[in-house]
């Protein structure tokens, strides 16, 4: 899931493309048979349905015109209060099936006041198609007889749709963002050996003040004071596999209990990295109430993560950080901690970010994500 920024605001997808077209795709078909032997003029309002109506007619089987007409607004009586006037339509609707072609369709309080204003133009029928309707919303009872997709009342912009006229080139329909802001944010910074999952860690906890758990440092420690998971752990380590799944989830609950209920979140580093992992760490913040307000993945190609990894072994001594163990842990992030990717996609809290570039770039893209969650 991509966030962008339009203007002031965030947003994120909420219908992707290929839906969007779906939809269309069997409105046309409906709108087709109803139609049959009509020569139905298809009205686009602008600007919001330019793409919608060009779509939407290109889905037709049947014989159709289209037209578009704008909507001019100025002040009427005060019992009329403002009115929607329809300007540039030079077609005689005289006896013609019309349907109007909308982008959104809200309070229908325009819907309204255009079904009338064209109903005195004569037209044997007049429909209206909208693309979206926000039935909270409707103040009106008017009759639509088509609509691809009843949404809440959110913001939304892209595919025609704008923020103050920008966004409207978006492919996808995209909602807003809300920050929510002083809520715990639980991240799972996620990524292959040597992605820069410690580095940045290291800058969200000083910028949002969030806890860690890197479970690769957990061990590292254990195995320095010698305790019995420890010497475990470290057989596997050396040898670039995981630590088993029971031992590791035993120790997560105790950790993430460790910083109290008031946290501004954690940040799981290195955890989970295999499905049953991803599992367990849902149930156990579920049963406290809490979850993973996203997975951020950073991204790095494979020659770049060795390249690293071999520097840093050099300079920190890493046991694990020698080619031939590193080449293991790639096989092994591969097979068993890649699925994850699909598994939090599912989730609907996957990031994608650029890992490889400039550590400031990076961490402005985590950010962002942070930002909008
Ligand atoms: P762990 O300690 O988690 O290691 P890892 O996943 O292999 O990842 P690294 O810590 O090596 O890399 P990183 O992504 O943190 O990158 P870093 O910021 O350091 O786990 C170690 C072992 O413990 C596992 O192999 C396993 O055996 C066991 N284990 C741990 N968790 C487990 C679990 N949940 N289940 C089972 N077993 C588990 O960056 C790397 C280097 O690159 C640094 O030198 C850094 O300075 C540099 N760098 C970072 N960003 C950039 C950049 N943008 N450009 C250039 N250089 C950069
Ligand atoms: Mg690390």
């Amino acid at each position: 899931m991509s966030v962008i920024k339009i203007r002031d605001k965030q947003f994120k997808v909420s219908i992707p493309e290929a839906e969007i077209k779906t939809r269309i795709k069997a409105l046309a078909a409906q709108i087709s048979k109803d139609m049959e032997g009509k020569n139905p003029l298809f009205l686009g309002v602008l600007n919001g349905s330019f793409i919608f109506a060009a779509d939407l007619m290109r889905e037709m089987t049947i014989p159709c015109e289209v037209s578009f007409v704008k909507l001019a607004s100025y002040q009427g009586t005060i019992s009329t209060g403002k009115v929607q006037e329809v300007i540039g339509l030079n077609e005689d609707l005289t006896g013609r099936t019309v349907i109007i072609v909308e982008d959104i369709v809200d309070t229908g309080r325009t819907m309204k006041q255009m079904m009338e204003s064209l109903g005195t133009r004569r037209p044997a029928s007049l429909h209206i198609c909208t693309l979206f309707v926000k039935p909270s919303k409707l103040e009106e009872p008017i009759d639509i007889d088509y609509a691809a997709f009843s949404i809440p009342d959110d913001f939304i912009l892209g595919y025609g749709l704008d923020y103050d006229q920008a966004g409207r080139y978006l492919k996808d329909v995209y909602t807003i963002v809300e920050s929510k802001e002083n809520s715990m944010k639980n991240i799972v910074i996620f990524g292959a050996p040597g992605s820069g999952k410690g580095t940045q860690s290291d800058k969200m906890i000083e910028k949002y003040g969030l806890n860690h758990i890197s479970t690769g440092d957990v061990l590292r420690s254990e195995i320095k004071k010698g305790t019995e998971l420890g010497m475990t752990a470290k057989g596997f380590i050396d040898n670039g596999q995981l630590i088993p799944d029971d031992l590791m989830v035993s120790i997560l609950a105790s950790v993430y209990d460790s910083f109290g209920r008031e946290h501004k979140g954690v940040i799981f580093d290195g955890f989970p990295r295999t499905i049953p992992q991803a599992e367990a760490l849902k149930q156990m913040l579920n049963e406290r109430g809490d979850s993973v307000a996203a997975m951020i993945e950073l991204d790095v190609p494979e020659d770049e993560l060795m390249k690293r990894l071999i520097l840093r072994g050099q300079q920190s001594g890493r046991a694990d950080d020698n080619e031939e163990t590193i080449k293991k842990r790639l096989v092994v992030y591969h097979s068993q901690t890649q699925p994850l990717i699909e598994w939090y996609k599912k989730e609907g809290v996957h990031y994608h970010i650029d890992g490889l570039g400039e550590l400031d770039r990076i961490f402005a893209d985590i950010c962002a994500v942070i930002d909008s969650i």
